[in-house]
């Protein structure tokens, strides 16, 4: 066991609209060692994204988290002034956005950008900044990287510009990294090589990564740990190899069962007969037993808990209440 660097306890996120509050993150318990990745996954609008942005203190009205802790080394991110939270996304811990063009800014230069986290945060005079950006930039693979400092995000292309948030990131080697599935806006052939660069890049500087994505392949190569959201709640977490072995929550054994091959390259996941429900029409109990081929009594009356199974992993199904 690592040393705890992240610990998400109770996180509930709920967005407000015409018909009352929603919620999106119901409740979630996470844990990240440091150095760590722990991957999360689960089908589209299982509230991945706004978890993240959760952790960070980065929802936007209407949404606000109702309860719960971030706790960064013990210090909840969530109850610090917003000025302190900012100096913590600045020097500690990084987001890796899914959608590259709303992260960068279009009138500010590559190079103001990438080397901004460096002198507001680091002290650095423009020109040691723009140095290290330029060596940055280089590491993560933009081609003619001085160049390019003098250049904007619409002169790049989409993996280009997710290279450039890679290495905004990275810039001051962060403790944590949040990355939500910052290869989906890519070509299949460029996502697995950003992700192993970003992984490669995080290792080397000790940066714990909360990897949001699709990929289960990447999964099993990279994390350490899988957390498997479903509705906004976390229904698995699991050591990874055991959850390959055998995941315990039947959503999780349809996202597995949905994969033909493991290492299907960009597949997104669409695993099990049915969809995700809306916010606005949860399904009680256990919110997926209306998609679930084991449902039985309990499931559409009371939310089961977190029920802790053999190898670490934990489920939260009614099937494995004893
Ligand atoms: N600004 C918003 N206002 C209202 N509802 C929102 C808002 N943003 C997200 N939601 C809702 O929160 C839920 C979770 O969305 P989220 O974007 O976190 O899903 P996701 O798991 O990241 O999906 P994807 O894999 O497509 O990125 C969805 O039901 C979505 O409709
Ligand atoms: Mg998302």
């Amino acid at each position: 066991m690592g040393q705890r660097l992240l610990e998400v306890q109770g996180l509930t996120t709920v967005f407000d609209g015409p018909a009352g509050p929603a919620t999106a993150v119901d409740g979630v318990d996470l844990t990240l060692d440091r150095g760590g990745v722990l991957a999360v996954v689960g089908e589209s609008g299982c509230g991945k994204t706004v978890l993240s942005l959760s952790i960070l203190g980065l929802v936007s009205p209407p949404g606000r988290v109702t309860a719960g802790r971030a706790l960064l080394d013990g210090v909840d991110i969530l109850a610090l002034p917003e000025g302190e939270r900012r100096t913590i996304r600045g020097r500690r811990a990084s987001m890796i956005f899914q959608e590259p063009m709303t992260a960068l800014n279009p009138v500010l230069t590559i190079g103001d950008q990438v080397s901004e986290p460096l002198r507001v945060h680091a002290g650095a005079s423009r020109a040691e900044a723009l140095a290290a950006a330029e060596a940055m930039l280089g590491r993560v693979g933009l081609p003619e990287p001085h160049r390019r400092l003098a250049g904007y995000p619409h002169e790049l292309s989409g993996g280009q510009r997710q290279r450039v948030m890679i290495a905004m990131a990275l810039m001051l080697s962060p403790e944590l990294l949040i990355a939500d599935e910052p290869t989906t806006a890519l070509d299949v052939t460029v996502q697995g090589q950003i992700l192993e660069l970003m992984l490669d890049l995080a290792r080397d500087a000790g940066t714990a990564i909360l990897l949001v994505t699709h990929n289960l392949g990447v999964v099993a190569q990279t994390a350490d740990d899988v957390a498997v959201m479903y509705a906004g709640r976390v229904v698995e977490r699991a050591p990874v190899a055991a959850f390959f072995q055998g995941p315990a929550h039947p959503y999780a054994q349809g996202l597995l069962a949905s994969l033909p091959r493991v290492d299907a390259p960009g597949r997104r996941l669409s695993p099990i007969p049915g969809t995700v429900p809306s916010l606005a029409a949860l399904p009680a109990g256990c919110h997926f037993h209306p998609r679930c081929p084991h449902a039985f009594e309990p499931c559409s009356r009371q939310t089961p808990p977190l029920i802790a199974l053999s190898g670490g992993r934990q489920a939260r199904c009614w099937l494995h209440a004893s």
